[in-house]
């Protein structure tokens, strides 16, 4: 399989000590014992994805492909996630080994077996200065150019409709808040902005996050150069949704002390924020109940992935940084992680009101017809699949003809976050148009319904 971790080569960039090195900031905000103002702060959820959905969150896990034939790894996927990141698949090496021949069976698999057990799917990465493929590798100027611009054209639009976030760009900045010089980097300083005009355009319906590492000190230089990033990028109109914090509390860095003020600062850019790579050394328990802490407590920090499942998983298996051990038992750092997603936040930062229910809400009876029959030629039936605390599925049965366009309204701020078995297009952020893709004339959505338990209105011709 493409991606997997044995490559050297993918490896050396992160042993590089320079890169890792976050002198002096190794505070763990332990003492700053923070007001408790619970969403869902009696409901103690037994869960880590149930207890992140309290307050309309998410917690996740990176999977991966190779692993998913092990029942005792799936079995906690399963049950404690409700977002995936693929660890390897759909990262450029995997997505396009030749130029312009795609290949997205690994991508599919993971993609397929995180929505068929009710989780979300993040998409990682499209323009890295790693994990690129040989052919990627050796190119520059235009042609490097044109070949991001329609590899970010091509993976999206194979993917679109069905992803909550897209990591549009990895890793595109020094230590000092400087540009990585990059084979990238050299076809222009507005390369990553033209990564994300380009995705927008590609797929509307998904949010677009810039995600990187060591910008997790609010008074570090990367951490400022990125935000002058987005500042820019958010004054200009450039499409830019989410930053991921990769948070990697790893290699001898720690969680520093003015994390939630990191996060808090990005996020009134107008920006969600997002913890996506998590992991930490020995599993100390502070940090990571500090972490969880931070992001409970600004409004629009939306979610946290942990960077695989259990230890033996880790891509740092040696220094033991995730929540279950190698046996699949739960650390302490799980309970710190449950008990701090269980506690609720405080609510004192935010800048835009949380786009989340803020209780779990049991789906209310539709109020429009489930049920509208189309022009005359074929009709579209909902009905309702699995829900959760923040989002459920809807079931679409098409009938009368084969060759149908299914037009879905979904009632803002609900929105459909995935689709299956349909070829979906979006000529607006609450509009789903589909049409077969081969797969018959069924086809499902997750909504996530954002406090509106509505259904969708449904029309077909
Ligand atoms: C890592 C994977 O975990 C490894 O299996 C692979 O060999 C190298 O990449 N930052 C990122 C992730 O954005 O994609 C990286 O994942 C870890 C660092």
């Amino acid at each position: 399989m493409a991606g997997t971790s044995s490559d050297p080569r993918r490896r050396r960039w992160w042993r590089s000590p320079a890169s890792r090195v976050l002198a002096g900031v190794t505070t763990v905000a332990a003492a700053a014992a923070v007001l408790v103002t619970a969403p869902g702060a009696d409901a103690a959820a037994g869960t880590l994805g149930a207890a992140a959905a309290q307050s309309g969150r998410y917690f996740g896990t990176a999977i991966a492909g190779s692993r998913l034939g092990n029942s005792a790894y799936t079995t906690i996927a399963a049950r404690e996630f409700n977002m995936v990141t693929a660890e390897n698949e759909m990262k450029p090496d995997a997505t396009e080994p030749n130029q312009n021949q795609f290949n997205f069976s690994a991508g599919d698999q993971i993609y397929n077996w995180a929505v068929s057990h009710g989780s979300r799917v993040r998409g990682h990465t499209l323009a890295w200065h790693a994990q690129q493929p040989g052919w990627m590798q050796n190119m520059s100027g235009s042609n490097l150019r044109n070949a991001m611009i329609n590899h970010i054209q091509k993976v999206m639009a194979h993917y679109q409709g069905k992803l909550a976030y897209w990591d549009v760009v990895n890793e595109a900045f020094n230590e000092d808040g400087s540009r990585r010089s990059s084979n990238l980097q050299s076809t222009g300083n507005d390369w990553i902005e033209v990564a994300f005009r380009t995705a927008r355009a590609a797929d509307p319906s998904v949010k677009l996050c810039y995600n990187d590492y060591n910008i997790d000190n609010w008074s570090y230089g990367k951490t400022q150069g990125v935000y002058r990033m987005i500042q820019d990028f958010k004054s200009r109109g450039v499409p830019i949704d989410c930053v991921g914090l990769q948070a990697h509390f790893t290699g001898g860095s720690s969680v520093p002390g003015n994390f939630q003020t990191t996060l808090s600062s990005f996020a009134a850019l107008g920006v969600d924020v997002a913890l996506t790579e998590v992991d930490v050394t020995n599993s100390n328990t502070a940090q990571y109940s500090a972490l969880t802490q931070a992001c409970m407590n600004v409004a629009r920090c939306v979610g946290i992935t942990v960077w695989g499942v259990r230890d033996s998983d880790s891509w740092r298996s040696g220094e033991s940084p995730l929540l279950f051990d190698g046996n699949g038992n739960k650390k302490a750092a799980y309970t710190s992680v449950l008990n701090a997603l269980n506690a609720g936040g405080t609510t004192t930062t935010p800048t835009t009101t949380p786009t989340g229910p803020t209780t779990p809400t049991t789906p209310t009876t539709p109020t429009t017809t489930p049920t509208t029959p189309g022009g005359g030629s074929c009709s579209a039936t909902l009905s309702a699949g699995q829900s959760w605390g923040d989002r459920y599925n809807l079931n679409v049965s098409v009938s009368g003809s084969s060759s149908w366009t299914v037009t879905m309204n979904v009632p803002s701020p609900a929105k459909i976050s995935s689709t299956w078995n349909v070829n979906a297009t979006w000529p607006s952020s609450q509009v789903m148009v589909g049409t077969p893709n081969g797969s018959g004339n069924n086809f499902g959505v997750t909504i996530m319904a954002n406090g509106n338990w509505n259904w969708p209105s449904v029309s077909c011709s």
